[in-house]
């Protein structure tokens, strides 16, 4: 029921980015006061004098804020409001890049409230020709500016370019196992910088992560400047010179990976790959980035979503032309069933799920609702359900030990979300299990499936090379459990030669009848039978 309820939610384009909705920098964030620029009120205002009207009264219309962001980068958010009287309707273009509808919008004398998700809430509050602007962030953090009035079409999106037909993009050779490494959004959000990522890269050699298989340092969304006079995409002033960083990564033995958008704005507001595909593809190829990761974002708002395939198609395509082996990995939370038609468009990994939160309820739902899609993972081309958040602190080290279990059986991308320059040794512990990286990196690429449910209790199995097989014993409860399985319940005909407990680093000699353990309350017993 969990499952399908999470997968319709996804497919259904209801289930947000949950950094669409929220604003994308942890850091304390600063309004800009530069706003409005000239031209956009003398648009404004040539466009009310041509259509021979005074300026509507009230908040009714089109109200552009600019926040200023991480790199320097300033972002707008339009709200487009219908005023009657007492009643307020209307749309927030968060970032620019998502339209979300008003939650509990009402007029509060002459100043308009309303929130737009669970997470930021506004008050509008006229004044002379401006909206006086608080926005609240989860009811904690606030921020002031000011609106001004700009025409409705400004906040339009961009028109739809035409896309290609269906074809398949060939395989790229790449991802023969699931990939692993890093990605800078769990933990860094808006502030991953050029240190940071040095920093990263060298603590994933010294740490002995790379010696554990991870490979890939992802900048995620935030790095973008805008596009120069030929429109060629430039980062922002945190990343001042990406080709140099790109062979600093390199230098430690590591790949480079990066972020974009088939929108014209990501998911934070920042610069996007439309209409400009293949020059962004070569970009990155000069860059020497070695993996890019698509997010659907702001293309929602130029393409149908029976257009999900041809715009990721189109970059797959100048990946493929790029001149350079690059992973691809799409981020459109599972719209559109992903999984029937990712490979086609040349995709390695693709996000079958909203974004993972760091607590037990959000990795829970999105690891244990993976069963369904067992078939579509395989060399080359895997499900991700977001990346990991071991290590972050929102879970206990019993609960982390599930996550990792749970998406080395899935075969899931193992990125690491967490701040790699000051990781504990229970981390590193977990995040460097040898057996339990085995698992995930198994040649044979078989997503786990799930043998029994008994409540909270649920056994999955992934079938390994060489007639090896991993299980996960897990105890979704909150209370410990006594477990016991018989042989032919794991799908065994008899007690196998060996069993191996991965978190207990030993192996125990099989019983005549089967498999018995104590899992404390959202834990996991993980066994490899030989
Ligand atoms: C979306 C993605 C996240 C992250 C953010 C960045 O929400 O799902 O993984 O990339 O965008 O803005």
């Amino acid at each position: 029921m969990r499952t399908c309820m999470t997968l319709a939610l996804a497919q259904s384009g209801q289930l947000l980015p949950l950094a669409a909705l929220n604003q994308p920098s942890p850091a304390p964030r600063r309004h800009s006061r530069s706003f409005p620029t000239a031209w956009s009120l003398a648009t404004a205002a040539g466009i009310l004098l041509s259509a021979g009207q005074a300026p509507a009264a009230g908040v009714d219309g089109t109200w552009r804020i600019d926040l200023q962001r991480a790199g320097g980068v300033t972002v707008p958010t339009y709200f487009i409001l219908k005023q009657s009287s007492n009643a307020l309707d209307g749309t927030v273009v968060i970032n620019d890049s998502v339209d979300l509808p008003l939650r509990h919008a009402h007029m509060d004398g002459s100043n308009a409230v309303f929130g737009v998700d669970w997470n930021t809430d506004y008050i509008l509050r006229p004044d002379g020709d401006v909206l006086r602007v608080t926005l609240t962030y989860g009811g904690q953090s606030h921020e002031e500016t000011t609106a001004h009035r700009v025409p409705e079409a400004e906040a339009r999106p961009p028109r739809a370019l035409p896309l290609p037909a269906p074809h398949s993009v060939p395989a790229n050779g790449l991802a023969p196992t699931p990939p692993m490494g890093w990605n800078s959004w769990n933990h860094f959000g808006g502030n991953v910088d050029d240190k940071i990522v040095r920093e990263t890269a060298e603590a994933m050699v010294n740490s002995g992560m790379a010696r554990a298989g991870y490979t890939y340092v992802v900048i995620d969304d935030t790095w973008e400047g805008g596009r120069d006079a030929a429109g060629n995409l430039v980062p922002n002033g945190k990343f001042p010179d990406m080709k140099a960083l790109a062979d600093y990564v390199h230098s430690k033995g590591l790949k480079l990976g990066i972020y974009s958008s088939p929108g014209s704005r990501t998911c934070g507001g920042y610069e996007g790959s439309y209409g400009h595909e293949e020059q962004d593809a070569r970009t990155f190829a000069a860059w020497g980035i070695d993996y890019l990761k698509y997010d659907w974002c702001s293309a929602a708002r130029v393409y149908k979503d029976s257009d999900l395939q041809a715009a990721y198609q189109k970059m797959g395509d100048a990946l493929a032309r790029c001149g350079r082996p690059i992973v691809y990995s799409l981020c459109e939370y599972g719209m559109g069933e992903v999984w029937t038609w990712g490979p086609q468009v040349g995709a390695n990994l693709w996000r079958t799920t909203g974004d993972i939160q760091d607590n037990w309820r959000s990795m829970s739902d999105n690891g244990f609702s993976q069963e369904r899609l067992t078939p579509y993972a395989g060399p080359g081309h895997w499900n991700d359900p977001d990346m990991l958040e071991v290590g972050n602190g929102g879970m206990t080290g019993i609960e982390y030990r599930t996550h990792f279990s749970l998406w080395c059986l899935l075969a899931a991308p193992l990125m690491a979300g967490n701040d790699l320059r000051t990781i504990s040794a229970e981390t590193l512990d977990i995040l460097t299990n040898r057996d339990a990286i085995a698992i995930n990196q198994d040649p044979l690429g078989k997503q786990t499936e799930r043998l029994v449910q008994r409540g909270d209790l649920e056994l999955w199995v992934k079938p390994l090379s060489h007639g090896a097989r991993a299980f996960g014993v897990f105890n979704r409860g909150s209370e410990a459990r006594e477990v016991r399985f018989a042989w032919a319940e794991l799908g065994l005909a008899s007690k196998p030669l060996s069993l191996r407990n991965v978190w207990e680093h030993r192996d125990a000699p099989p019983a005549p009848e089967g498999w018995q353990g104590r899992i404390p309350a959202h834990g996991v017993a993980l066994l490899i039978a030989r």
